[in-house]
């Protein structure tokens, strides 16, 4: 098989960059480990940039988006018994937008397909070789033999536990990680959320997310123990757990339903420097990955991957180099801002179960210089929302 872009994984990254690779008349096919249904059923992120947004109206990719998801102008915050309400708008002239990412993903697929795209599904990359060189490879297991495709340049858009990043040569690969001492117990409720925009609270006894996918889907978060197993939590316990942390503020209703699914994410801040050896690009989780605190995951891969795309249009068509040789810097300021963004929110909104009295003391007093001033609430917004991307065409 043969291909000018030889793509691994098909989460967003993957399936948007073969998009707007196809938009410029540029060949990929994508190969995915897992089944079609797998990759459009999997229930992860749900909070999209305003610039994740218009990248996907420009893009042609936002027809059932425009019809189902929830535009969000403010978003709330309870703390030390009090409520805090961000007005974006009004503040930043931008917003965020629930849609859920398996939305995306049935999106994007639905779209390739229709253009005619390649998209081999229960295909697993076993190696990846001859990135030093002209002539880029890689091998993977299809319907039960090896089989290899060859191309011109690889996108590693293969997630945290891809192969991609560790093709690397470790000589020239540096991670950063960062472990926090605790987990999230994510749940999905059939039932109206506490509010119509996401609230985030922090507790004593542990932070909560109440956030939807849809009027009458609560999507929630507990804070948990790390190694916490989800058979220690009767509905009971999620319930009380929820209702204690949330607290009681004026309009905030905890409406009771089916707790459809739950599971527990660990927590985790992880990049890897440099995101481009040779023929081989990283994008999305496969290079870095966020604590969720700050919805930040699934908008940064989408902003990777309209860089990438903008460095192999340059040198497809217009045979320029430059943009591939600032690929990984351009995208590594843009992910330490989001690092540092997703870090500051679950450090700031989590209690650590390590915490001093004093600890506990100053952490909501800083809650309170931030979400108290004009000025703090700003900076809150401007990076939620989401910072600038680049244009994807050169
Ligand atoms: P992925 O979506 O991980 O896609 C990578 C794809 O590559 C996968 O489909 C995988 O099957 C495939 N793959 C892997 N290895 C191979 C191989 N060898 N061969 C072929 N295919 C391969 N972010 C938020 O902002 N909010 C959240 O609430 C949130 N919740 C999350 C919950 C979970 C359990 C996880 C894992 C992540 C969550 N995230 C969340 C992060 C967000 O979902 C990711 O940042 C986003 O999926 C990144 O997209 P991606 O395309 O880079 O990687
Ligand atoms: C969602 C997840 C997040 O981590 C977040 O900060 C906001 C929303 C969600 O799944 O809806």
């Amino acid at each position: 098989m043969r291909t000018q872009v030889g793509i691994i994984g098909a989460g967003p990254a993957g399936l948007l960059l073969s998009h707007l690779l196809h938009l410029e008349g540029i060949s990929s096919i994508i190969i995915e480990s897992r089944s079609r249904d797998y990759c459009e059923t999997r229930v992860r992120a749900g909070l999209l940039e305003q610039n994740s947004v218009d990248l996907l109206n420009e893009t042609g990719l936002a027809e059932r988006m425009n019809k189902i998801a929830l535009p969000h102008d403010g978003v709330q915050f309870t703390f030390d018994d009090t409520y805090h309400r961000i007005d974006m708008t009004e503040l930043i002239g931008r917003r965020v937008t629930i849609y859920a990412q398996q939305e995306i993903v049935k999106d994007i697929i639905a779209v390739r397909l229709r253009d005619g795209g390649e998209i081999l599904f229960e295909a697993e990359a076993r190696q990846v070789g001859g990135i030093d060189g002209d002539k880029p490879f890689i091998k993977f297991m299809h319907e039960g033999s090896e089989k290899t495709i060859e191309c011109d340049y690889i996108a590693g858009c293969d997630g945290f536990h891809g192969i991609a990043r560790d093709s690397m040569p470790s000589s020239v690969v540096r991670g950063y990680d960062r472990v926090y001492p605790f987990g999230w117990l994510g749940m999905l409720i059939a039932a109206k959320p506490p509010s119509h925009e996401l609230i985030y609270s922090h507790h004593p006894e542990g932070f909560t997310l109440f956030s939807m996918r849809a009027p009458e889907i609560t999507r929630s978060y507990l804070q948990v123990p790390p190694d916490d197993d989800i058979k220690n939590w009767s509905e009971d316990r999620m319930w009380s757990e929820m209702r204690k942390r949330l607290g009681k503020h004026e309009g905030l209703e905890l409406h009771e339903g089916e707790i459809m699914q739950a599971s527990i994410t660990p927590m985790r801040s992880y990049v890897s420097e440099p995101m481009r050896y040779g023929r081989l690009f990283l994008a999305g989780d496969s290079a870095h990955i966020v604590p969720p605190t700050g919805a930040k995951g699934m908008n940064l891969a989408m902003a990777d991957v309209c860089v990438l795309a903008r460095a192999l249009i340059a040198k497809y068509k217009l045979n320029r180099n430059d943009y591939m040789e600032s690929y990984s810097e351009t995208c590594l300021k843009r992910v330490w801002r989001a690092e540092h963004f997703s870090w500051w929110m679950t450090t700031m909104l989590h209690p650590f179960y390590e915490a001093s009295p004093f600890d506990l003391r100053r952490q909501i007093a800083e809650l309170h210089t931030v979400f108290g001033s004009r000025s703090g609430q700003t900076l809150v917004a401007e990076n939620y929302a989401g910072l600038p991307i680049v244009p994807w065409r050169p």
